[in-house]
């Protein structure tokens, strides 16, 4: 076995903002090594994001409670201090989502949204060097003419290279960890597959490990390892994907893996 580099167990989240807490997520648990790429699966409100933003240490603090540990880098991220939990945000552990222009300032230019992280983390670099490897990060996510782009704004950019423009930023600190929260679905077809073979691509070539979260079965098959079924908050299955795919132990996956047309692993 690999390196492991977060090893979640027991988390539960739980809302307070009614007056009736609600337990969102339960006894959640997902190691990741080094390098590897783990799914996410399961219908519409199972949890998938409220676990993926603890990960990411983004759930608002005041609005629940969370139980269980989150450790990486020797640090529990729901009990360290805040310092240590925003050194390791964007620059350690990044994330991206499924709506680039909702995440993407309308009224910043593209190459000043990909340096943030160098911004907030990377203090000692220079302004010239910041500029350097935000062209050098959007050329790597198969951008044409990155010098452009750089002082070009959210607008002027199709969906697909937005979301290029939303890994770059994500990546440009080079994480260790990077969350993908259905990053492809509100693309085409055909841009979704091309930002798959990126993201797999980064992985191959920096070594970052990944938990990407989708509901299409297919494409979860092309990029993970390894997969994590969940059902109103819970995890129900995991294993590796040839496994969950091809003898699903549980019922539920079973289901789901009906309710598509066909797949190839
Ligand atoms: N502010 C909130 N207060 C109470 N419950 C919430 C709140 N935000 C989300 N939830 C609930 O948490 C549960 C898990 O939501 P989550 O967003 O993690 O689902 P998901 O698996 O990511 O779904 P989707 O596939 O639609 O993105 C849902 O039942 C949702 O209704
Ligand atoms: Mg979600």
């Amino acid at each position: 076995m690999g390196d492991i580099i977060l090893d979640v167990s027991d988390l539960n989240i739980e809302f307070h903002d009614h007056d009736n807490p609600e337990t969102v997520v339960f006894d959640f648990d997902l190691t990741l090594e080094k390098g590897e790429i783990v799914g996410i699966v399961g219908e519409s409100g199972s949890g998938k994001s409220m676990s993926a933003l603890a990960i990411a240490g983004l759930l608002k603090r005041h609005a629940l409670t969370k139980t269980g540990r989150i450790m990486f880098d020797g640090h529990d991220l729901l009990t360290c201090d805040r310092e240590t939990l925003r050194g390791y945000q964007g620059d350690e552990i990044a994330m991206i989502f499924q709506e680039p222009m909702t995440s993407l300032n309308p009224v910043k230019k593209i190459g000043w949204q990909v340096e943030e992280c160098l911004r907030i983390h990377h203090k000692d670099m220079t302004k010239a060097d910041r500029k350097k490897r935000a062209i050098e990060m959007i050329d790597a996510v198969g951008i044409h003419e990155p010098e452009k782009v750089y002082n070009m704004y959210p607008h002027e950019l199709s969906g697909g290279m937005r979301q290029r423009i939303m890994i770059a930023a994500a990546m440009i600190a080079n994480p260790q960890i990077l969350i993908a929260d259905e990053p492809t679905t509100a693309l085409d077809v055909t841009v979704q597959a091309q930002i798959v073979e990126l993201l797999k691509k980064l992985n191959r070539e920096k070594g970052t490990s990944i938990i990407f979260i989708s509901h299409d079965l297919s494409l979860i098959s092309q990029i993970c390892q390894r997969v994590l079924v969940m059902n109103k908050g819970y995890v129900v299955e995991t294993g590796t994907t040839e496994q969950v795919f091809n003898a699903p132990r549980e019922e539920y996956t079973r289901k789901l893996i009906a309710a598509i047309p066909r797949i190839d692993v």
